[in-house]
């Protein structure tokens, strides 16, 4: 395998990608070392994304995340890309109230965490909020779709644009986000050939999670992908490893090991000469 190029990624190439016709890699992120192995496998984008809520902070789903928790969690991500263009996700209600909290988020994810932009979920009803950002000076990425933070007024977690009416509003509202700044869409759960439509329909990127192969890119969730996280897993996601299995049982013969006096071993300890141990401990045992 050849190593990425380590140019960093920029939204001029991001855009150029999509012109070429070549995919878009993205993957999710959450601290230092999982962004690190995300970068030196050269995806072109990193999602801080707010599943941090379910995956690494034991949430039952993405509402109760806070803005700390996204800065936090953002900073450390940051720090491990070199080359991957770093997206941070702004949390429930650190938007939805007004375009001037939408800003003040946004900008906490780009100064304090070091991301390169940002992801909001909704449509229309997001415009100002992704004028506004955009006008600040921080790229946007729209999210339509399920959009988790408000699975709950849709439904559950179900395929979305699934009629003629509800399809119609995705591509109208991917449209309009464009309009307004939004550097590229993410469409979550919709119907194959609705994504494709999206895709030729929109000038910017198209990313895809459960919207099949017809898109710009592709998004996955890191311990999805990676065998990490088995409370939930979507049809849409492609497990590459069972990395859980693998921990699991590495850390059973590690508790074996120290349960059976197996570990640690003369190796992992600092023995000095014995003599001089000696003496130590004599020293010691004086005192
Ligand atoms: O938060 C997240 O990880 C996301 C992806 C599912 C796209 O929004």
């Amino acid at each position: 395998m050849s190593a990425p190029d380590p140019t960093p990624v920029t939204l001029p190439e991001i855009q150029a990608s999509k012109e070429r016709g070549e995919p878009l890699v993205m993957v999710t992120a959450y601290d230092y070392t999982t962004a690190l192995l995300a970068d030196r496998s050269g995806v072109d984008l990193v999602l801080v994304g707010d599943s941090l809520g379910m995956v690494v902070l034991g949430y039952e789903s993405t509402v109760p995340v806070t803005m700390d928790e996204m800065v936090h969690h953002t900073r450390a991500a940051a720090r491990g890309c070199r080359r991957a263009f770093v997206v941070g996700d702004l949390p429930f209600m650190s938007y939805q109230v007004s375009a001037e909290d939408a800003v003040r988020s946004a900008g906490r994810l780009v100064k304090e965490g070091g991301a390169d932009a940002i992801k909001l979920e909704g449509g229309r009803e997001m415009l100002p909020q992704v004028r506004a950002i955009t006008a600040a000076g921080i790229p946007v990425m729209a999210h339509l779709g399920l959009t988790p933070q408000t699975a709950t007024r849709l439904g559950g977690y179900r395929v979305q644009g699934r009629d003629a009416a509800g399809a119609r509003r995705i591509l109208e509202d991917a449209l309009l986000l464009e309009e307004a700044g939004a550097f590229a869409v993410l469409v979550e759960c919709v119907p194959d050939r609705l994504a494709g439509l999206l895709r030729r329909r929109l000038r910017v990127p198209l990313i895809g999670i459960g919207a099949g192969p017809d898109c710009d890119g592709q998004v996955l969730v890191f311990h999805d992908l990676l065998g990490l996280y088995d409370r939930f897993t979507p049809r849409f996601v492609k497990r590459y490893a069972d990395l859980g299995a693998a921990a699991v049982q590495a850390l059973s013969a590690y508790a074996d090991d120290v349960r059976g006096r197996r570990f640690p071993g003369p190796e992992h300890g600092f023995t000095i000469p014995e003599a001089e141990m000696d003496a130590l401990l004599r020293t010691l045992e004086d005192e």
